[in-house]
């Protein structure tokens, strides 16, 4: 997992069995099966990969709104405008998110880790309190002080394992111009650019 080319199927091996087919040589054949991978270690590496933080949320065919900390979002096409999130089968948001048709995508800003932690856990009766927000297009709560909203209207969905990948067709976006610095999530904590990754881009 760590120390990339040190282990019997990793790059250096894949290069020289490459080599071996462009020479029209025998393919590498592994001598066992590869074991089932351990969710810890995926987490524990996939957890070097730093992402933004947002909260994803939604509003249920009876108008109850939901919203889960998420950080499985990705971009994926710029025309038409789409974006994916990545929401685990027993997630509640996803489930207003299917009924609504709707969602939003809230990217926090740094001092919003009290708000990813809050919709981090199970939704309960306190979970919106004191939460500003005003629907959306769509619908889909945008929450007050984020650094960016994306309003979505549900485009596909795929199966992803124990997830849904969730592809949103973006209908309008909210952001600021000036620079504010995100919340990131780095190995299972919260954390915040660095003096250094902040410079401005003339600087750099
Ligand atoms: C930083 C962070 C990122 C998370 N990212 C995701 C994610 O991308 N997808 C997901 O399904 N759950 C994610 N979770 C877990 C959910 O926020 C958590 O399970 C939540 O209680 C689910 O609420 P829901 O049932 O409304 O979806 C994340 C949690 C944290 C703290």
């Amino acid at each position: 997992m760590n120390g990339a080319g040190r282990s019997a199927g990793g790059p250096a091996a894949v290069a020289s069995s490459a080599r071996r087919r462009a020479r029209g040589g025998p393919a590498a054949t592994a001598t066992a099966p590869p074991q089932p991978l351990a969710a810890a270690a995926l987490r524990a590496a996939l957890g070097h990969f730093a992402t933004g933080v947002t909260v994803v949320t939604a509003r249920d065919g009876d108008e109850r709104v939901f919203g889960t900390t998420a950080n499985a979002v990705s971009s994926v096409s710029l025309d038409p405008p789409l974006l994916l999130v990545c929401l685990r089968d027993e997630s509640e948001t996803l489930a207003a998110l299917l009924a609504g048709g709707h969602f939003a995508v809230n990217v926090l800003r740094a001092e919003q880790d009290e708000l990813a932690r809050r919709f981090a856990r199970r939704a309960a009766p306190d979970t919106w309190a004191e939460v500003g927000h005003a629907p959306g297009h769509g619908g889909a709560p945008r929450l007050h002080g984020a650094l960016a909203t994306l309003d979505c209207a549900l485009h596909d969905v795929a199966d992803g394992g124990d997830h849904r990948i969730v592809v949103g067709r973006v209908l309008a976006v909210d952001h600021p111009d000036e620079h504010v610095d995100p919340l990131l999530y780095y190995r299972g904590a919260f954390a915040a650019l660095t003096a250094t990754t902040r410079a401005p881009r003339s600087r750099a």
